[in-house]
């Protein structure tokens, strides 16, 4: 039998299935048989499937009618965008530098490592139309200037760190995202702005399920601990911690890169995205998937860390 014509039951059960993220990746690998060609492919469908046009969507806006506190928030969220660049591009690297020291030790990690680096080129792509649609608005609408040099300075690159805290910690990036942009979604008037808000709070849903998946798929392998991801988590949920972005007392000073939360600009009289309670809720439901392990608190997360720690 050549090998184009060999029966593979487990990869036609995917290709004919609606697309969808390949949730229990490391399974997929191990038990079902599923090659890096299988999962690109799997990648591609879905993609292929949320695509939408920037330009179409802008079409529907209605300037007219966008309010100033809308405006403010179109403003934040295309600055905001800007990071997402570099972030996927660091992981593209990331990934593969990993795979790389994974391939002789655990050629299932290795795996892992290099289906996370394919699919960014797709988070990258997708992050381009809310970086671009946001920042397009807020030039038709002539609102303050991104400079080149401020462009210049969002696009600086993420300092490496471990993979699993790396994943987790872009999780709850775009829950953050998805948060804030739910929100806003909720009180734009104007309904080609408020649609345009809800995609791009569907794509970061989507982001956030990949960022899971892969982090999920790193634990069941054995090679990375869960500790890791709730130390990404106590960051963001500790008092004072990231969740609370720009609103924080002291935000930390970095020269390194740009942390999109900590540079959302509120202004007096304008509506700002919160909803603490909703991001915690979504960040426990992400360290469930990820590790197993359920936690129902910002005290159980640290509760939960120390123990795995070992303090
Ligand atoms: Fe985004
Ligand atoms: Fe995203």
């Amino acid at each position: 039998m050549s090998i184009h014509s060999q029966p593979s039951q487990s990869v036609e059960d995917v290709v004919e299935a609606r697309p969808a993220i390949v949730a229990e990746l490391h399974h997929a690998l191990t038990v079902q048989g599923l090659s890096l060609v299988d999962l690109a492919w799997e990648q591609q469908r879905l993609h292929e499937s949320r695509r939408w046009s920037v330009v179409e969507a802008l079409g529907a806006v209605d300037f007219a009618r966008v309010s100033e506190s809308d405006r403010h928030l179109v403003w934040n969220a295309g600055r905001a965008e800007l990071t997402t660049k570099p972030g996927a591009d660091r992981l593209e690297r990331l990934a593969d530098a990993e795979c790389r020291r994974w391939l002789e030790k655990d050629p299932t990690v290795a795996a892992i490592m290099q289906a996370c680096g394919t699919w960014s080129r797709y988070w990258n792509e997708e992050e381009a139309h809310h970086e671009t649609a946001f920042n397009r608005i807020s030039t038709v609408m002539k609102l303050e200037r991104v400079s080149n040099a401020t462009f210049i300075e969002f696009r600086k690159v993420f300092p490496d760190d471990d993979m699993l805290r790396t994943l987790t910690l872009l999780a709850i990036s775009e829950v953050v995202a998805a948060v804030n942009y739910g929100q806003c979604a909720a009180i734009i008037e104007d309904p080609g702005l408020r649609a345009l808000f809800k995609q791009v709070a569907a794509d970061e849903i989507q982001h956030m399920n990949n960022f899971i998946a892969f982090a999920k798929a790193l634990v069941d392998s054995g090679a990375y601990r869960a500790k890791e991801a709730f130390a990404v988590a106590h960051l963001f949920l500790r008092d004072g911690g990231e969740v609370h972005g720009s609103k924080r007392e002291r935000v930390e000073a970095r020269d390194t890169h740009v942390n999109w939360w900590d540079h959302l600009e509120h202004r007096e009289g304008m509506y700002t995205p919160d909803a603490l309670r909703k991001k915690e809720q979504l960040i426990f439901h992400a360290l469930k998937r990820i590790t197993g392990i359920t936690v129902d608190s910002r005290e159980a997360v640290e509760d939960t860390w120390m123990d795995l720690v070992g303090c």
